[in-house]
């Protein structure tokens, strides 16, 4: 595809937001090392924003990063079954998320996808909607009392009003934890296991001890504990009432799932580990996108002054059904450009189980395929302004010339999010009702430094001023 196909018409104001600064050469052993453990979007040298396929033979072995489309096709749908998920990504993510479905493999991978698929159809997460509203009004209600110029930290609001909505959607029996210390868990959580130690990246076993590597007993205990009331309180009510209707909410899917072949149920284990998967990656990534178009809006203010002349004209009379999400489309565009520039999920990596050939080179078995939203969409030869917020790129029209697999902030192929639709559609009621009441500056003097600790997110929080509108 040429680069006219794929552009849209120059933004008339430009603006270059936070990223950490790119090294003009690779990264050597101990340099990326250090990287994986303070910020690994600071590994990725310019050479990773310039070429196709960027091949290392480092210490996590042969280690082959595309960028380019016909490339990530490839093995995320064509030679899908060639590829698994790598040894490193499930030693950082499984002592919490355990075999739940982001984790999980083959027939286990599989029978939970055809389980837990029900809950997030278009036509069911549309009834998710009012549930969406009311909690973006519960969010706007909390910050009407607050004085003009009150400063907030807006990551730690995404985090909370998003678990809210989990809350009140697949969740809709509660958490049966306080949400606000169920957000700051989970954030400190993430934060935690988001520092990847060099002994995970070099392999070592478990009992080498990760020295400087913060605890997480105390969060995993906490998690576990919600999750067994939780369970808990759900199959005492379906013993009392066994002829009452089962709620098909997330817990009640885990619980009835019946593998087709075999007729057995999900184990304890991957009960617990699904709850808890869709705790944090149902709520963590959303939030992260959410601040950063708050953010980027408060940097370029001629076209935040027309998302909410759009806001104001298409929510005069509130939301009415799903044809109002659609006319939202600045504020869709912002968002989809927000996780264009920090696509929560920054890094996707699959181990080769066989040898294949991958944009004219060899893989072996074993080897690890790398494609990071986070270069893929600041990539030079696939975007125009690739560093710039041009959130016209995303407006009906220009839309539509952007290739598949150069946007994949959401994953593709079979493994692709189960909640995308949940999420653009969370995405856009909660930033639309912000804006149509609110709106948010960054605090002077405080510098913005994106950080990817299993989401990428700004570091040290997004401190913003509210003001009324
Ligand atoms: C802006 C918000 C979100 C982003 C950017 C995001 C991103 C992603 C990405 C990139 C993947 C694929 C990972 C891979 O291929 O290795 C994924 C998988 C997943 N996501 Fe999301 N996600 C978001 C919201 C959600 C929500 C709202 C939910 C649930 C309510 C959710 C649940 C999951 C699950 C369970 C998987 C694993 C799917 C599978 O392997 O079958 N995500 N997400």
């Amino acid at each position: 595809m040429s680069l006219t196909e794929v552009t849209p018409s120059p933004a008339p104001v430009s603006f270059r937001p936070a990223a950490p600064r790119r090294p003009d050469k690779p990264v050597g052993p101990i340099g990326f090392l250090l990287g994986m453990w303070t910020n690994p979007l600071s590994t990725w040298s310019r050479q990773s924003f310039e070429l196709p396929v960027v091949r290392a033979d480092g210490v996590m072995g042969k280690v082959t990063v595309i960028s380019d489309p016909a490339a990530i096709r490839h093995v995320f749908v064509d030679n899908v079954a060639n590829y698994r998920k790598d040894a490193l990504q499930l030693r950082v993510l499984s002592p919490g998320l355990g075999n739940g479905l982001l984790t999980a493999e083959g027939d286990e991978w599989r029978a939970q996808r055809r389980a837990l698929a029900p809950l997030f159809t278009p036509r069911v997460v549309e009834t998710f909607e009012p549930a969406m509203i009311e909690c973006a009004e519960w969010l706007t209600a909390r910050w009407a009392p607050l004085r003009e110029g009150r400063r907030l930290d807006v990551s730690a609001e995404m985090s909370r009003v998003t678990l809210e909505v989990l809350q009140r959607t697949i969740f809709p029996a509660g958490l049966k934890r306080d949400p606000s210390d169920f957000a700051t868990a989970m954030s400190r959580y993430f934060d935690r296991i988001g520092q990847v130690h060099p002994f995970d990246v070099l392999g070592l076993p478990k009992w080498a001890p990760r020295v400087g590597k913060r605890d997480t007993t105390r969060e995993l205990r906490f998690f576990a504990e919600a999750t067994a009331d939780l369970v808990a309180e759900r199959r005492a009510t379906l013993d009392d009432r066994p002829d009452a209707p089962r709620p098909r909410d997330l817990l009640g899917l885990l619980l009835t799932a019946r593998d087709p072949q075999t007729g057995e149920g999900l184990t304890e284990a991957e009960i617990n580990a699904n709850i808890l998967t869709f705790i944090g990656a149902g709520h963590e990534t959303t939030a992260a996108g959410l601040t950063w178009a708050l953010y980027l809006l408060s940097q370029r203010p001629e076209w935040r002054a027309r998302v909410e002349a759009e806001v104001d004209d298409v929510l005069a009379e509130g939301f009415r059904g799903p044809e109002t999400i659609d006319r939202l489309v600045a504020v869709r565009a912002t968002f989809e450009e927000a996780l264009r520039l920090y696509p929560p999920a920054a890094t996707l990596s699959r181990e080769a189980i066989g040898p294949d050939e991958v944009a004219g080179h060899a893989i072996r078995a074993g080897e690890t395929i790398v494609v990071s939203p986070w270069v893929l969409q600041r990539h030079r030869t696939l975007w125009e302004r690739p560093d710039d917020f041009v959130p016209e790129r995303f407006m009906p029209g220009a839309r539509d010339t952007i290739d598949r697999f150069t946007y994949l902030p959401f994953g593709a192929g079979p493994r692709v999010c189960i909640g995308m639709g949940f999420a653009m559609r969370e995405g856009v009621i909660l930033l639309a009702s912000m804006l149509r009441r609110f709106r948010f500056d960054l605090a002077p003097g405080h510098e913005v430094e994106p950080v990817q600790r299993i989401t990428v997110r700004p570091r040290g929080g997004m401190p913003m001023i509210l003001r009324h509108r």
